[in-house]
Parts: C-alpha cells; structure tokens; sequence
C-alpha cells in the first residue's frame, strides 16, 4: 500500500513538473512517506525528521511534508515539529502537488488529513481519479504494477492501527480497476498485484451483481498483455474462499500464492486479537487452499509477545507453523499501537527479551521448512518475470559484464537469482535452479 501510494506520488509530481531526486541536497523538498503498524517505523521517522533538522537550519527554504498513516495518526502533533511543514494523510495525496507548491511559494504550513477517519467517505472520486491518471507512471519495476481494489479496513484487530489510520473499508468499482488494469496493460505491464488489507473480502454490489475478487481475477485474466496477476494481503475467512480458490485452480494468469496470516496458533491469543477463527479453522482453510490449487505456496504473518502470550501460547504458534509448511513467514513481535483495543484494555506483559527470544526461535523453526521447500524446486526449470539486476550480487558468482546478476520471482513468489542480460527485466525467462537457500533460489538461463 505504502509502495503504491510513494509511487503515485512520485508520478503526480514529476507530472506537474518536479524532477525527482534521491538525494537530500540537491532537493528542495523532501517527502516522507509513514507507516504506523509498529512503533520501530515511526521511531525510525523521528529520526529522520531529526536530521532534517539540522539540513534545515542551514537551509530553511527547505520544505519538509510527512504524508501517510503517521500523518492521519499525529495530525497537528507531528505539524508542531518546527521542521515539517506538510502533514498530508492517506486519503488526501491527490492534493500533494498543490501542497508541495503552497509550502514552496509561501513558506506556509499545512496539515491536511481526514477529520472523521471512521466515517463511511461520500461518493467522491477524487482518489480513483488519481489512482487512475498516475497508477501507469511508476517504472521501479519494469512490466508489473500495484493496484489498490479496496481501501481501509473494518475489522478491527485488536493490535492494529490500520483501521484508525486508513479508514473505513471501500471496494472500488470493478469498472474502474479494469480499465486501469487495462491501461497498464497497453504501456506494457505484465504482471498486476492487485492490493487490499483483506482483499479476498472486495466486495461490490452495482445492481443486480455482486462482485467479489474471483470475479476480478476473471476480469483481468481476460485482459490481453496481462500475464501474471496476484493478490495481497487474504484474511483467514470463509467468506468467498472457495470462489477465490477456484479462481486460481482454473485462470492460468492467477499466480499460485497466497499471503494468509494467522498472527497466532494460540485460540486464546487468536481471540484476544479479535481475529475470528480458531487455529483449527485457519488449518482447515490451508488444506482447502491445497486441495483447489495444486503446488500453491503460502506465506504468513505472526506476531509474537502479544499481551498475556505464554509459553503454552508461543508454543501453539511453533506447532501451526509447522504445520503449515509455509513457503516463507513474516514475524513481528507486539508493538503496542495507541488508541487501539489491545493497547488500551491489555498490558503489553510479554518482556522485550522473551518477544526477541520467541521471533528468533520462530524464525529458526520457518527457516528449516522453507528450506526443505525451496528444496524441492532444484534441477528444476522454473518460469521467472525478471524484476532487475539483484541488489545481493555476491549472494551467487558474479556474472561477466554484459550478464550481470539478475533477480525475479516464479508464480508461487519464489525469489530466482541468475546472470543474463539486463535487457531481460520486464520479460519472462526459464531459469534452470542449482542450489536452494531457505529465501532464494540460484540458477542458470536455459536457452
Ligand atoms: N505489533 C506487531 N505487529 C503488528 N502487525 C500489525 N499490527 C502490529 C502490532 N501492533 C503485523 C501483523 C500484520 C503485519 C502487516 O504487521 O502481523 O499482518
Ligand atoms: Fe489490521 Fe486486522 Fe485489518 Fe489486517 S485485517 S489491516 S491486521 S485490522
């Protein structure tokens, strides 16, 4: 989500002129793009805006705008800070450019968020308009591109700020996705990632029909040029699984992987976070996934020290992990989020040593099944859309000049790292894999 809103900013404003640059001197503004999820990510913003600081005391022209979650959750607090001069939310990026050239011109401060975050937002278009003009700009990674189907989240975890920061939950029109889709498509994207908190809960109803995600699956396979499409993040539920699996059993362009994050194995932890499911029941739904989709590569997400989490509790966590044999495991330890249930009813009673002893040993007990996972794909030949040059290049032998080391990922989302030419980012090739870590797979350019 994060990604793609950078980007559309990005696009906005090199549309309306501005030349990007990577570099603080030579800017004239600087943007900063937040997240709230975890107190690390804001902790990490401060500090940024703390060096900011000192740039600007040399050079006070400088305009400094936080957009994002941080923005919506501080608002006027994080406007206080004598260094910022833009707080712009989520929901209020189509104004940045404007924004941008205010603080410019007049040295003004601006703080421009949503008032009423929970409220259901008006018919208003101003944020597809915006998605839809700039969605086709951004090229970091050439042929594929982000596509947000749903906004906001209404399930209310107790741990999470999502619901506080991003607003209500909102499908965008199906009409509106595919022509966007469509669009990209003809300025050469391949592969779409289309993108919700809970996506496989993308839900439109115009007249008669009510849409859900399998029928965007279906939409957009039949868009010519598109090749590979997915979708992220799935929330553990009932509700249009079977649908979605269908979707990816029969629509060859639907990749097979699904991003299903259990947060614990405990059904205690799981019902103090609000979840909704017992492990058993998310089980249940890996099996049906592996049942539909043959050869579909799972990944999850856990969070570790969450309040009145005991050994007993942790140990639930490593039995579901082992269980499930995911490809690849996301794990985080509890970070208290203000104003949410779980920081306001709970105390945060794990120890930071015992959370950063449990995420270790989690990590560990992954890490030996994606392994044995990735394992399985060696002498294999296995179809990659080539992203760029690998940012690891001494991960495998360096390739001569004109075959640097390249870095794309196969339809279940493994990471393949190859020498080839560079003018194979953006296009599909067949690698044939040699040797296997837990997180990549290392291999050759068949010809
Ligand atoms: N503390 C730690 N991890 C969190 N996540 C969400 N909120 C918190 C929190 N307060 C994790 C969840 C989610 C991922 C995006 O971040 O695992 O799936
Ligand atoms: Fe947060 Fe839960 Fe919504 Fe995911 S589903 S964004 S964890 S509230």
């Amino acid at each position: 989500m994060n990604k793609l809103d950078t980007a559309l900013v990005g696009s906005a404003l090199k549309a309306a002129g501005f030349e990007l640059t990577g570099s603080v001197k030579e800017a004239d503004a600087v943007l900063i793009n937040t997240c709230s999820v975890r107190e690390h990510a804001e902790q990490r913003v401060f500090s940024h805006l703390g060096h900011l600081k000192h740039i600007k005391e040399s050079r006070p022209a400088l305009v400094v705008g936080v957009i994002g979650c941080m923005a919506q959750r501080l608002g006027k607090q994080l406007l206080e800070d004598k260094t910022v001069d833009i707080v712009c939310g989520p929901g209020q990026i189509p104004q940045i450019v404007t924004l941008v050239r205010e603080a410019l011109d007049g040295n003004k401060k601006t703080l421009s968020i949503t008032e009423k975050i929970r409220q259901k937002p008006d018919e208003d278009n101003t944020l597809d308009d915006f998605e839809s003009a700039y969605g086709i700009e951004d090229k970091e990674i050439p042929g594929q591109a982000f596509i947000r189907v749903m906004r906001g989240c209404d399930k209310f975890c107790s741990y999470c700020v999502v619901p506080y920061v991003r607003g209500a939950e909102v499908s965008r029109q199906p009409k509106v996705i595919i022509e966007q889709i469509k669009k990209l498509a003809g300025n050469g994207v391949k592969q779409v990632t289309l993108l919700g908190q809970r996506v496989n809960a993308y839900r439109y109803t115009t007249g008669e029909k009510t849409y859900c995600l399998a029928d965007l699956l279906s939409m957009a396979s039949d868009i010519k040029g598109i090749e590979w499409i997915r979708f992220v993040t799935s929330y553990p539920s009932k509700e249009f699984f079977d649908e979605i699996l269908e979707a990816m059993a029969t629509l060859s362009k639907v990749c097979n992987y699904l991003h299903l994050p259990a947060q614990s194995g405990s059904d205690k932890i799981l019902h103090a976070m609000n979840r909704g499911y017992t492990c058993s029941e998310y089980l249940e739904l890996l099996d049906r996934a592996r049942a539909a989709a043959a050869g579909i590569a799972i990944a999850g997400d856990f969070i570790v020290g969450f309040p009145g989490e005991t050994k007993e509790d942790f140990q639930a966590t490593v039995d579901l992990v082992k269980k499930a044999r995911y490809k690849n495991c996301f794990i985080f330890k509890y970070s208290p989020r203000p104003g949410t249930n779980a920081d306001e009813k709970l105390k945060d009673n794990v120890p930071a040593e015992i959370k950063r002893k449990r995420n270790i040993e989690l990590l560990d007990v992954q890490n030996e099944i994606s392994e044995k996972l990735s394992r399985q794909s060696l002498k294999k030949t296995v179809r990659v859309l080539v992203e760029g040059l690998s940012k690891k290049p001494h991960l495998n032998q360096a390739g001569s000049e004109n075959k640097p080391q390249l870095v794309g990922r196969t339809t279940a989302d493994y990471i393949v790292v190859f020498n080839g030419p560079k003018a194979l980012a953006g296009q599909f090739a067949e690698v044939k894999i040699k040797r296997t870590s837990a997180l990549t797979l290392f291999g050759e350019l068949s010809h």
